[in-house]
């Protein structure tokens, strides 16, 4: 009973142990990422996220892009918030425009990031960004400074209404308020691409052809693309400080732009999503965390952005073996899981063949046991048969003391011939019936047409014994040649002799030979 618990809770416990590692692969979290446009900042955003991932595997990370659409991201801020994702990073394309969804998704007990753009809600879990206001402020005070404070300056804002563009023009609007020689001599509405810098720069240059000293655009692509628009329309741009934001250090970003001299400066608008990454999982393990966190801002110009490209360098060749050893260590990963389930498998199909070879070994014993009570049971019931008949013969033969029986005293020569075909007909009636364990006297007796008595009366007077007795005799005898002349064992022999117990076959042998069977009868016979 012990072993089959042992055996049922081993198995319970392996079974439960193969699920675990099987279902090792799964995510704990679900972070659904929200992202308003598509663009080398948010794909190096992207990237920073997902390597991320390689230090919190249990992470899955869930992107959609908006391409710059609110009423997209509307939509699709919704199905992450059904699809029932565990934390919501949102950068919103525009201030009051996403605040519902992300107020709902909030409300709904979901931990909401605000990543780089803002809400006009106080609905959201923690903010991580860079201070667009400082960075507007910062490059207003750098061109001041470049231009000797005096010039004239053109502006080509982000998208209206998402919040870094404004925050950035209320920067640079206020580092202006104290460099007043500064003209602000036009402004321009962009939507972060290089074309709308291109469009904003032609709309200004339609109705202003003044001299333009420096072009302040919201990004540097609309920055790049305000250039574009001036050398266009013929505009000699050598003198012309271009100035802008992101500083990407990627082929087409801001930093090469800078050595490249296509603008003169741009500010550093940092991704950090390892950083995010982490705020992310301390919201969601329950552990302390920053509401608002400040991304550090910083000038690029011609002095340092080679030193920064070198940098840059750097840290993607290291990205690129931490990308080949977590692709390894993935590998890795799953060939012990591969491992841990076949071990599993192993010892699961042990398990099961130990029960069973358990089960079939009890199941033996059980047999065995039950086998070895019949057999007694039989012997009883045989020996107790036999007692019985012998004490009904002993009866027959109460009742004929001191009777005669002329019949049996005539010991004339027709007598003799009568009393051996007698004898003849009963050994030949005991002969044919010898196997049949249940053969009785009476049998014999109705066989031959005469009453047990008489049938008992005249075997007894003829050979001395009862015909129980000679019946017992003729099956020892056959049994005895059997066991000598046959490759029967003994069980079979016994039962061939009409014996149904093997063990009071035996007893009854040794009664009349003094020996065993299984001294005739050896097994190697
Ligand atoms: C990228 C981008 C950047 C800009 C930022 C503002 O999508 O347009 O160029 O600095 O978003 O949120």
């Amino acid at each position: 009973m012990r072993t089959c618990a042992f055996i049922r809770t081993s198995l319970a416990l392996l079974v439960s142990a193969i699920l675990i590692s099987c279902g090792n692969g799964r995510a704990k979290y679900v972070i659904g990422v929200s992202q308003c446009s598509e663009d080398s900042w948010r794909q190096k955003l992207k990237e920073e996220l997902e390597m991320a991932t390689f230090f919190n595997d249990r992470v899955k990370l869930v992107f959609t892009c908006a391409n710059d659409d609110s009423r997209l991201q509307e939509r699709q801020i919704d199905s992450l918030v059904q699809s029932g994702v565990d934390l919501l990073i949102v950068s919103p394309n525009q201030v009051d425009l996403l605040s519902d969804e992300i107020d709902r998704a909030y409300d709904a007990g979901i931990p909401v990031i605000l990543f780089d753009r803002k809400t006009d809600s106080p609905k959201y879990t923690a903010f991580m960004g860079a201070d667009n206001f400082q960075i507007g402020e910062m490059l207003g005070h750098y061109i001041a400074a470049k231009t000797g404070d005096k010039g004239n300056v053109v502006e080509i804002g982000g998208l209206d209404g998402s919040s870094p563009a404004q925050e950035r023009h209320d920067g640079f609007v206020h580092a202006m308020k104290r460099h007043p020689n500064i003209r602000i001599a036009g402004y321009g509405i962009g939507d972060w691409t290089e074309e709308s810098g291109v469009s904003a720069m032609k709309e200004i240059l339609e109705n202003y052809d003044g001299e333009i000293d420096v072009v302040f655009g919201g990004n540097d692509r609309m920055a790049a693309g305000a250039k574009k628009a001036m050398q266009r329309a013929g505009r000699d741009c050598r003198k012309t400080l271009f100035v802008g934001v992101d500083a990407l250090p990627t082929d087409d970003g801001g930093i090469r732009m800078v050595e490249d001299g296509i603008l003169t400066a741009s500010a550093i608008y940092p991704t950090h999503g390892d950083e995010l990454m982490l705020l992310a999982i301390d919201i969601l393990e329950g552990r302390p965390f920053k509401r608002e966190t400040t991304m550090i801002s910083s000038v690029v110009t011609e002095d340092n952005a080679p030193i920064l490209l070198l940098q840059h360098e750097e840290v993607m060749r290291q990205a690129k073996y931490l990308k080949t050893m977590h692709l390894q260590a993935g590998k890795m990963h799953e060939s012990i899981r591969l491992q841990q389930i076949i071990i599993g498998l192993v010892l699961l199909f042990a398990l099961i063949i130990t029960s069973l070879l358990s089960f079939y070994v009890r199941a033996y014993r059980q047999k065995h046991i039950l086998n070895s009570q019949l057999q007694e049971e039989k012997e009883k019931v045989e020996r107790q048969r036999d007692e019985l008949e012998e004490q009904r013969d002993r009866l027959i033969e109460l009742s004929l003391t001191g009777q005669t029986d002329d019949e049996l005293q005539k010991n004339s020569e027709q007598q003799s011939r009568k009393d051996n075909d007698f004898m003849m007909k009963f050994c030949n009636a005991v002969e044919r019936s010898l196997s049949n364990p249940d053969l009785s006297v009476e049998d014999i007796s109705t066989e031959l047409c005469m009453s047990r008595a008489q049938l008992y009366r005249r075997v007894k007077a003829l050979t001395g014994k009862s015909p129980v007795e000679i019946i017992r005799q003729m099956r020892l005898a056959k049994a005895d040649k059997l066991l000598s002349d046959s490759s029967l064992n003994v069980s079979e022999i016994a039962y061939r002799v009409g014996f149904s117990s093997s063990s009071y076959f035996s007893k009854c042998y040794r009664d009349q030979f003094g020996k065993l069977p299984t001294d005739v009868n050896k097994p190697n016979k």
